[in-house]
């Protein structure tokens, strides 16, 4: 038997269409700035991702391109414009920042009500609070896809592989919420794929090619692979390989997402979300 594989376009396409009835009832467009640094293909790739969402679901939205050399300054006077702007709902710096950029400082910067991104210390500390203000998109796209799949996640185990701002923390905040207990490991952790062995939810977010293995996954588990790695084809070019070898673990889980069009689309889906959201809060 093979896993249900969970389809991220899908997902996001029920989330768009849902968000897109909620529009109706906001007296305003709102408006969403990416703000990218530097001319990383990958971050450019995303951003147009980003802005063509916004764009089809009939939100406003602008990018503000800053070159690789731009100082902390020059960032900090664009996002500071950006927060004294009426018409701008959704801030989203764009990461990695340039080596030279505190990214710490940057986050700080973003007004909290317009941190779609849900990085600023203030929305992080709310959701280890249990509050779900403004969430990092990619996690909260990850439990929607884990929810579509189980609804109750009470006393499952979950391990989430990877302790980043971005995901790995947030993730296990939002299954601690979900009343999930929760095993958060990383690059230091001894007997890892024991660890991972036991988990009922299974999260991947390292950015190392296959790291996981069929053998690392309990018979029946939800594997969510947040992974993307750019790998050399043997016959020349690139493509994207998510942390989990899928052709292994497909055969052991019970439902997994690939990569591509796994968790990708479902994280531009939140972030339209938390737009739409910071944008009724604002008006309301
Ligand atoms: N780069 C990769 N993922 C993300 C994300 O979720 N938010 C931001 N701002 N940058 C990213």
């Amino acid at each position: 038997m093979t896993a249900n594989i969970l389809d991220g376009h899908m997902h996001a396409r029920i989330l768009i269409d849902s968000i897109a009835d909620e529009l109706d009832q906001l007296p305003r467009v709102p408006g969403l700035a990416v703000v990218l640094v530097g001319d990383d293909p990958a971050s450019q790739i995303y951003v147009q991702s980003k802005i063509r969402m916004a764009e089809r679901l009939g939100l406003r939205g602008e990018v503000e391109f800053l070159s690789h050399d731009a100082s902390e300054a020059d960032l900090l006077g664009v996002i500071d414009a950006l927060n004294a702007r009426d018409d701008i709902d959704g801030i989203l710096v764009q990461l990695p920042l340039p080596a030279h950029i505190d990214t710490l400082r940057i986050m700080a910067a973003v007004d909290p009500c317009k941190d779609v991104d849900g990085l600023h210390a203030l929305n992080a500390g709310r959701l280890f609070h249990g509050d779900d203000a403004l969430v990092p998109c990619t996690p909260l796209g990850c439990l929607r896809l884990i929810k579509s799949i189980r609804t109750d996640l009470t006393g499952c185990h979950a391990v989430v592989i990877g302790s980043s701002n971005v995901v790995g923390k947030p993730m296990a905040a939002l299954l601690l919420k979900e009343h999930a207990t929760v095993t958060q490991t990383h690059v230091h952790t001894r007997g890892i794929s024991d660890i991972c062995r036991q988990a009922d939810i299974l999260v991947s977010a390292v950015g190392k090619a296959g790291l996981v293995r069929g053998d690392w996954i309990k018979p029946q588990a939800i594997v969510i692979d947040v992974g993307t790695t750019r790998v050399e084809k043997p016959e020349g070019g690139y493509e994207v390989r998510g942390d989990v070898t899928f052709d292994e673990a497909v055969r052991v889980a019970s439902a997994i997402t690939p990569v591509p069009r796994g968790v990708g689309p479902m994280t531009i889906a939140c972030l339209m979300e938390n737009t739409v959201k910071a944008a009724k809060a604002r008006s309301a």
